[in-house]
């Protein structure tokens, strides 16, 4: 929670859709990042990149000792807090819990924070995996949400607009673009 003119708030932490989908009203949006978690595309999605036949990739946190994952912060007002979770609830239902977590703006100061993680204990978990096979799953699956493959689009250039350096998505979003220019030219 963060004091702002007297009217306590909540800071809601996004670093995977809710960079550039937030779906939330918020008063004020920041770059901010979190100690201690990476972003990492372990995560299976049955219910919005993928089908439960066929999930898809999508980031989660994952626990590193002297990494950081910078993201967006979004300060919703105390009148629309519980709104704003049980929608988040829902669209994170598929393994996200609630964490809480200290916030640190990238233009000064810290608050507290809630971010949604998948676990590792979560059903939907899928893990690492050689880029080759996170590739070829991200390139064929999709959901009601859209493709694998938009989703990582949409990360990426979310990133790079905010100057947010992430070489494991880069990594892949670059080795996808190459895979798709060689399938186009045989
Ligand atoms: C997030 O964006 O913070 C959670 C992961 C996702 O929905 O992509």
């Amino acid at each position: 929670m963060s004091k702002t003119s007297g009217v306590r708030n909540v800071w809601v932490f996004g670093y995977g859709s809710l960079i550039w989908r937030p779906g939330i009203a918020y008063q004020e949006r920041r770059v901010a990042r979190v100690r201690g978690w990476t972003r990492r595309f372990w995560q299976g999605s049955h219910d919005h990149r993928g089908l439960p036949h066929a999930p898809g990739r999508v980031v989660t946190l994952v626990p590193e000792t002297g990494a950081t994952c910078e993201g967006v912060a979004y300060r919703v007002g105390k009148a629309l807090a519980k709104a704003t979770f049980e929608g988040l609830d829902h669209r994170e239902k598929n393994g996200y819990r609630r964490h809480s977590v200290q916030l640190e703006f990238r233009l000064g100061g810290t608050s507290a924070g809630i971010v949604y993680i998948a676990p590792v204990d979560n059903h939907a978990f899928l893990g690492p995996a050689p880029v080759d096979e996170m590739i070829a799953q991200i390139s064929r699956a999709a959901g009601p949400s859209g493709t694998n493959l938009d989703y990582l689009r949409q990360l990426e250039s979310a990133l790079r607009r905010l100057e947010i350096d992430d070489p494991h998505v880069f990594e892949l979003a670059r080795r996808l673009r190459q895979s798709r220019s060689q399938a186009a030219v045989r």
